[in-house]
């Protein structure tokens, strides 16, 4: 028998009497903590959604994706199955990478054990056309929506109930890919949740601009709005002035070669992001921020000549005639070829920062470039302060970036808060950010993410939020992504969650669960130290 060493027994004894009462203590402590994760659970425990469904209510158990499931489709008539079948694919490709299934689309309802059934038949009228319900079983995934879009949201949500290695860009193996047993009813608070890019300022391409639209797209946002002109760069071929792309598009801030989308390339991204459901919104900025366009064409300056190009970052020096009927020839061509190409119910005109036009210039410019608009069937967007010229009426939408809309207010027009000291994309998260400026402050994340729409403007007006990237200091994917990331993420939940369901300590602890799917997207985001 082992001797036992009595001088170590002692202390033993003396230790374990000493260490009773703190480890009950301990324990005490802990189940606090683990109570106060049960209230929590919605969030951190199962549901690490982003932006939060209205309703999760958990079962028990999961659902098992194995390579002989199908996909089944069926909408109210044979045009929607068509479109229901091309959510179906979304989800089939977004699944394919890291499973290696290629999973069955099947036409019909005879859904067999272990499948996802995706339909517009049989849903809640008040879902709206965005909301869905995700029901998932031990035995199948059923995702119902009015419309294909509802099922498009579902599917999204559907992507962040799978484990984080789903987003994966190579194959995982050995992964169960398990879904828990869980209803939710969801639906949008704003119908308006956008992402501007500044396109103008930095050129970016077809393709960098689609990875940001899919990657927007997984939080429900469901516009992109492209800057497509400004005093650097003119971006979108027009047929009819072809020097605007030729001379204007051919240069950026800090002197790069700039670059331009031709009208098929555009056509191509606006069908890259309907089949995400987003609506890409073009803007063509005036009658500031228009240098590019002076530097293409002689007509449009007083003295019949080109402006230089401008490879700077100053503001507000740039300007249309106002009262040349040239000008306006000029715009509807624009607008014309423009709204030949973008199913958008908009056209965004800009009308920000025009400091070298006169007041009663720049109202007289923004009604009859608003009448344009209208003209060719779309309504007219722009920002503040164009509420306040007299020309502009309640048909016209203001992007609301400076917390001054007393005029729209007044007269009723609708409202996206965009506010720039909340919302704006390019500013950076603290004085060691790397990228973008701090005129209106730092915007850590936390700050992006504690207001609501209702601050800043009438719930009855506010059509929702978007948050724009300017580029001046932008050049690169890798800082776009950094300065978007991760605080879309809170913009998109503060346009679909109401605000009564929103609250940073909770909203923190998904947003942390959030960061692995980044990463597996190879997405640069700030990995802020207090959240990840
Ligand atoms: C703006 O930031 N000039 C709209």
């Amino acid at each position: 028998m082992k001797k036992i060493n009595i001088k170590y027994f002692r202390m033993s004894i003396m230790l374990a009497i000493l260490l009773v009462p703190l480890t009950l203590k301990f324990t005490s402590l802990h189940e606090v903590k683990a109570s106060a994760k049960i209230n929590f659970a919605d969030a951190s425990a199962s549901n690490n959604i982003i932006p939060k469904p209205l309703s999760y209510k958990a079962g028990s158990g999961k659902f098992i994706l194995t390579n002989k499931a199908s996909i089944y489709v069926k909408g109210k008539d044979d045009n929607e199955t068509a479109e229901v079948r091309k959510v179906g694919e979304f989800l089939r490709e977004k699944l394919r990478t890291a499973t290696g299934y290629d999973l069955n689309i099947v036409v019909g309802d005879n859904v067999v054990p272990g499948s996802i059934y995706l339909t517009t038949i049989g849903a809640e009228a008040d879902k709206g056309n965005e909301g869905y319900r995700v029901q998932t079983t031990e035995s199948s995934i059923k995702i119902t929506a009015n419309k294909p879009e509802g099922l498009s949201r579902g599917v999204q949500t559907l992507r962040q109930l799978f484990p984080a290695d789903i987003e994966k860009s190579t194959l995982v193996p050995a992964v169960q890919w398990s879904v828990p047993v869980v209803t939710i009813d969801d639906k949008p608070e704003y119908s308006h949740r956008g992402l501007m890019l500044d396109v103008a300022r930095h050129f970016f391409t077809v393709d960098d601009v689609k990875r940001q639209i899919d990657l927007a797209a997984q939080y429900k946002i469901n516009k992109l709005h492209l800057h497509l002109s400004d005093d650097q760069g003119w971006r979108l071929e027009i047929k009819k002035w072809p020097d605007l792309t030729a001379i204007g598009g051919s240069t950026q801030v800090g002197g790069g070669p700039g670059g331009f989308y031709t009208q098929q390339q555009f056509k191509d991204l606006v069908k890259f992001a309907a089949d995400r459901y987003v609506e890409i919104i073009p803007e063509f900025d005036m009658p500031g921020h228009s240098n590019a366009a002076l530097a293409s064409y002689g007509f449009l300056n007083p003295d019949g000549n080109k402006k230089p190009l401008y490879t700077g970052t100053k503001v507000g020096f740039s300007s249309f005639m106002t009262h040349d009927e040239k000008t306006y020839g000029f715009i509807e061509d624009v607008i014309r070829e423009v709204s030949q190409i973008s199913p958008s119910t908009y056209i965004h005109i800009g009308g920000d920062e025009a400091e070298s036009t006169k007041k009663a210039d720049y109202d007289y410019f923004v009604g009859r470039v608003s009448n344009i608009v209208k003209k060719y069937g779309k309504t007219p967007i722009g920002w503040d302060p164009i509420d306040t010229a007299p020309t502009i009426d309640s048909a016209v939408v203001l992007q609301n970036w400076k917390d001054s809309n007393a005029a729209a207010v007044q007269k009723k027009m609708k409202i996206v808060v965009s506010v720039a000291k909340k919302a704006y994309l390019d500013m950076k998260y603290n004085e060691t950010t790397p990228y973008g400026l701090n005129w209106a402050g730092y915007i850590p994340v936390e700050t992006g993410y504690r207001w609501d729409v209702t601050d800043f403007a009438p719930r009855q007006l506010a059509l929702g939020v978007e948050s724009p990237l300017w580029t001046e200091t932008i050049s690169t994917v890798k800082a776009m992504d950094y300065m978007i990331y991760p605080r879309l993420l809170g913009y998109a939940e503060i346009g679909w969650t109401p605000k009564a369901s929103r609250n940073w300590e909770e909203y923190k602890l998904r947003l942390k669960n959030q960061g692995q799917r980044m990463s597996n997207q190879n997405i640069n985001f700030y990995n802020d130290p207090g959240i990840f």
